[in-house]
């Protein structure tokens, strides 16, 4: 006889979006609700942390509703609870892990507290690939850059990360520049691919083999300049040559990690990872015996269900969270 599934919610309020989502056994996705407030922040060039808090407030129990009712379960279904506490903007991670500590406390279920850096390289393994450890994480969202060995739930290895901004930041902060509006990314990837002349070249980013670190700022300074200096210049080209740069980084860390450690799988996520270009680069430098797992364009962003999806492994393992965990803006 097939044995009941584990079922579980996962809330998730860090950034810009609200999401509820019901996964079952770690994998299956019944329902994966996410509130985007892209257009509450679009007017500020970037996300404005009094407005995401209110907005997460006004929306997190409808969208509970709406992933439980679109799941087909009621809140008696649910084995545990999760909720990014960690890292993120306080007042926004205060309202997905209040939340899933009073329906902790009225249901009494266990109550799983994620690491949201951890949880965006655990979205692959909700599209049905096999969770297998070790694998090296590419973490490339607007508020990190990080490369880590992952060597079980709850035990990951951070290699390098930027010293100052995120990509997803520079993406967002070129394209202000550029006129292209929030967020960046999307905008930036189209425009530089239309780009018909491709000779514009920008500084190398830490160009030392040896480092692990990531940065950002002097190439997005040097986007800058070059536009004050060329006012009249072709936009798609600066769009290409700083996106060039931009992902260059990215994958040459990645592979220069994996092969030195010896590990094979890799794992690229968070929202720069929808990026077509990057994942083109990476696939083009893959060798056979390599695999790598990009997200879904919908996992790559914040989402309940890869909170969900880590949190079972926790749970399984009887590892809870007490209701009086708190958040931390940085891990
Ligand atoms: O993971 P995510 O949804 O949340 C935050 O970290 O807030 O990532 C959002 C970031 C933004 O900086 C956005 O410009 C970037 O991901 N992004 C992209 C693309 N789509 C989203 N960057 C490059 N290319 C894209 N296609």
């Amino acid at each position: 006889m097939k044995e009941k599934s584990i079922i579980g919610l996962g809330l998730e309020s860090s950034c810009d979006e609200t999401s509820a989502a019901i996964v079952a056994d770690g994998k299956v996705i019944l329902a994966n609700i996410i509130n985007s407030q892209i257009d509450l922040h679009s007017d500020y060039s970037g996300v404005v942390p009094e407005i995401a808090s209110r907005a997460h407030l006004e929306n997190i129990n409808i969208i509970i509703e709406e992933a439980l009712k679109t799941a087909g379960i009621s809140f008696y279904d649910l084995d545990y609870v999760a909720a990014t506490n960690r890292p993120g903007l306080i007042g926004s991670l205060l309202i997905a892990l209040q939340s899933a500590k009073a329906i902790s406390f009225t249901l009494n279920i266990p109550l799983v507290a994620i690491n949201h850096l951890e949880a965006h390289l655990y979205a692959p393994f909700l599209e049905g690939n096999e969770l297998s450890f070790p694998f090296i994480g590419l973490l490339v969202s607007g508020g990190n850059t990080a490369l880590y060995k992952v060597i079980a739930p709850g035990q990951m290895q951070l290699l390098g990360k930027t010293v100052d901004d995120a990509v997803g930041e520079a993406f967002d902060k070129v394209s202000k520049y550029l006129g292209l509006g929030y967020p960046g990314g999307p905008v930036i990837e189209k425009i530089a691919a239309s780009a018909t002349e491709r000779k514009l070249i920008f500084p190398k980013i830490l160009p030392d083999p040896g480092d692990r670190r990531f940065s950002y700022s002097g190439i997005k300074t040097a986007v800058i300049n070059y536009l004050k200096s060329n006012p009249q210049c072709d936009i798609s080209e600066v769009a290409y040559a700083f996106q060039e740069r931009a992902l260059e980084i990215l994958v040459r860390r990645l592979f220069d990690a994996a092969r030195e450690l010896g590990i094979k799988t890799l794992v690229v996520a968070g929202g720069v990872a929808a990026n077509g270009r990057l994942r083109e680069m990476i696939l083009s430098e893959l060798r056979p015996d390599e695999r790598v797992m990009f997200p879904s364009p919908k996992l790559c962003t914040d989402n309940g269900a890869m909170i969900a999806g880590l949190a079972y492994h926790y749970f399984m393992s009887g590892k809870f969270d007490s209701l009086n965990c708190d958040v931390m803006s940085r891990v």
